[in-house]
């Protein structure tokens, strides 16, 4: 018998547009050979993930018996009550008032809130604001969903003001605010920049993020706050939903991914009533609802104080390995190499004066022989950004490699950028 011919099934126009993500390929690299010390990789510190206190919950809940029942069946679209109700009380701790449970969902991941408020939002050649560099993962979103990405340029506080005021009079100059649908911000400690919002800074998007709503067509704000629980130094910075206390523009979005565990595949948002119930609807359509089970067990975490220690034991570590990582930078980089301090989160962005980090670039290549990886900054630029685009970025993830690994890994990447600068 003949062997069969693959079938060329038509793809939608949204698959045809969604690709795989640009770094699947350096996860691949690291995944095929064990030797190599990956600086790129996005994952959580694997030593401190939380299986005594995880299992202590589950033991809580099997302990209950019958009771236990309900966590293994179907639940809510928008998510456990009981979840909703021990975040909502975390929230308004955290500094947003009277937060209604009733406008919570809680998702699959920050991810899925942050793709499903697209789809709830976005139609083909919409235009979405993004800080720039980004949260690469959302543009493939946006992509997948035929937005357009404008980029704001940042400084070590996120975005810039004027360059926000200046993209919004573009718009309206090109004809396209009314194609204007979202502004993304990351709040705390940005991926890739590590960036943070001050208070004043805060304030002064907020309002110009109000003044624009009054020119043309309604769009939303989403607050990406996602390392909100990783502040490792520094005090504790509103949200920018709490400018918002009758809960009436702003879409926020967190997770438990990060200073928990991203196994349990939990994260919320909190936004408007209407945007509440079309992010239902969407949904819905995809899982009528996230684990009963996961959610059960961490509205029990949340409540007993066993989540916040957990997220104390992160800090505790990645303060320990950023410094690490900083001192090795220190030791063995050029001091003209430009980093952004970061006061939380998981990464550092560093600029290279004069060296080519592209993916595919001679120095990227050098840096694999040596058995290292990074994320070119290239991948976190938008469609619309700096021109020119920069090519001189990189972004350092100390999440999940140890300690000395990372001190070698540094050493390493020190003596090809040593090597590079030569050349010029
Ligand atoms: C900025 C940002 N937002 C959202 C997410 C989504 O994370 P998760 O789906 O694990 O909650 C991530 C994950 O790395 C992220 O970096």
């Amino acid at each position: 018998m003949s062997s069969p011919v693959a079938m060329q099934f038509p793809l939608s126009a949204r698959s045809a547009r969604t690709t795989d993500s640009p770094i699947s390929w350096l996860m691949k690299l690291a995944v095929e050979d064990p030797e190599i010390l990956s600086l790129a990789a996005g994952f959580v510190d694997t030593k401190t993930l939380p299986n005594d206190l995880t299992r202590g919950a589950i033991n809580r809940l099997f302990d209950k018996g019958d009771d236990a029942k309900n966590a293994l069946q179907y639940g809510l679209t928008a998510g456990l009550k009981d979840l909703r109700l021990a975040l909502a009380a975390r929230l308004e701790k955290q500094g947003i008032p009277d937060v209604d449970p009733d406008c919570i969902v809680i998702s699959n991941g920050g991810q899925q809130g942050l793709y499903t408020i697209t789809e709830v939002l976005c139609d083909v050649g919409d235009v979405v604001l993004v800080e720039d560099p980004t949260y690469f993962v959302y543009m493939d979103v946006l992509k997948s969903a035929g937005a357009h990405t404008l980029g704001i340029n940042t400084d070590e506080e996120g975005v810039i003001p004027s360059a926000l005021e200046e993209r919004f009079e573009e718009l309206h100059r090109e004809g396209l605010r009314d194609r204007l649908r979202i502004l993304y911000v990351m709040s705390y400690y940005a991926n890739p920049k590590g960036s943070n919002m001050s208070t004043e800074r805060r304030r002064q998007i907020y309002d110009i993020y109000q003044r624009e709503l009054q020119r043309g067509t309604p769009f939303v704000l989403i607050e990406d706050a996602s390392y909100r629980d990783l502040c490792l130094e520094g005090k504790d910075e509103p949200f920018l939903k709490s400018f918002d206390p009758e809960n009436e523009f702003v879409f926020t979005t967190g997770t438990f991914s990060k200073a928990f565990a991203p196994g349990f595949r939990l994260g919320w948002s909190y936004m408007p009533p209407d945007l509440h119930r079309a992010m239902c609807r969407q949904k819905g359509n995809q899982d009528f609802g996230s684990s009963n089970m996961n959610q059960t067990i961490l509205a029990d975490l949340l409540r007993s104080g066993d989540y916040d220690t957990a997220a104390e034991r992160f800090r505790d570590r990645y303060r320990a390995k950023r410094d690490a990582l900083l001192a090795a930078m220190k030791e063995f980089w050029p001091s003209d190499v430009e980093l952004v301090y970061p006061y939380g989160g998981l990464y550092v962005w560093a600029k290279l004066p004069g060296v080519n980090t592209d993916p595919g670039s001679d120095f990227f290549n050098a840096c694999l022989e040596q058995k290292v990886i990074y994320v070119p900054g290239y991948y976190c630029f938008c469609d619309k950004t700096q021109d020119p685009k920069p090519v001189d970025t990189m972004r350092i993830c100390y999440g999940v490699i140890d300690i000395d690994p990372m001190r070698e890994a540094v050493r390493r990447m020190g003596a090809v950028i040593e090597r590079f600068r030569k050349k010029r």
